[in-house]
């Protein structure tokens, strides 16, 4: 176990304390954008520990495509249904890895003339960053593993755990993609 969820928890608040300073004299409520769909616990829990006005929206990006190698082409799959222009856009990412798909999105955002523009993440991937992105709120720098749990899923699963977990043996979860469910149920260890 990597965070637990009472450390996760804590780390929210704090992040989300300053996020309700740093917005709340502002004229109009920031649009909080959740990047789908990892990001969507995050938020969740993010905005309810912040005491003030926020609008919430929602993007889908697809990933990369690895026969592209690490072009950073990605493409929107869901847009906002909000209009950004003028307003105070915070995006709400999970985790941070390579950096390609945020720098996308911030590019894509940007043209659309915010107020300003400003991003938080959960986990900070940063020892594979190929192109350099700017992150304003960062919840925890996490090492070069693959993590699950609390939003971050491996094929599909594991979303629904309430810690997060990082997986050392990656081609034993590959052989058996429910492996971590069973051990989670059984661990004690709260770190
Ligand atoms: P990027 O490499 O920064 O473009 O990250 C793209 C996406 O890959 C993230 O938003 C996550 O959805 C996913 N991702 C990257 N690292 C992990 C991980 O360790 N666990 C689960 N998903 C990950």
């Amino acid at each position: 176990m990597l965070l637990s969820r009472e450390r996760i928890a804590e780390r929210v608040g704090e992040l989300a304390g300053r996020l309700t300073s740093d917005y709340l004299k502002r004229p109009e409520p920031p649009v909080f954008v959740g990047v789908l769909r990892g990001a969507a616990i995050f938020l969740a829990d993010l905005i309810r520990a912040a005491p003030i006005d926020i609008a919430t929206d929602f993007m889908s990006i697809s990933a990369y495509d690895a026969s592209e190698g690490q072009s950073g082409v990605v493409r929107i799959v869901k847009d906002l249904d909000l209009d950004v222009s003028g307003r105070d856009v915070v995006v709400v990412e999970d985790i941070v890895d390579t950096g390609l798909t945020l720098n996308y999105l911030r590019n894509a955002l940007e043209q659309r003339r915010p107020a300003s523009l400003r991003v938080v993440t959960l986990l900070d991937k940063s020892a594979r960053r190929i192109v350099p992105v700017t992150l304003e709120y960062v919840g925890f720098e996490v090492p070069d593993l693959f993590v699950v749990g609390y939003g971050l899923d491996f094929q599909g699963r594991y979303r629904n755990l309430p810690d997060v977990l990082a997986v050392h043996d990656l081609a034993r979860l590959i052989n058996d993609p429910g492996l971590l469910q069973r051990d989670h149920q059984n661990l004690n260890v709260r770190c």
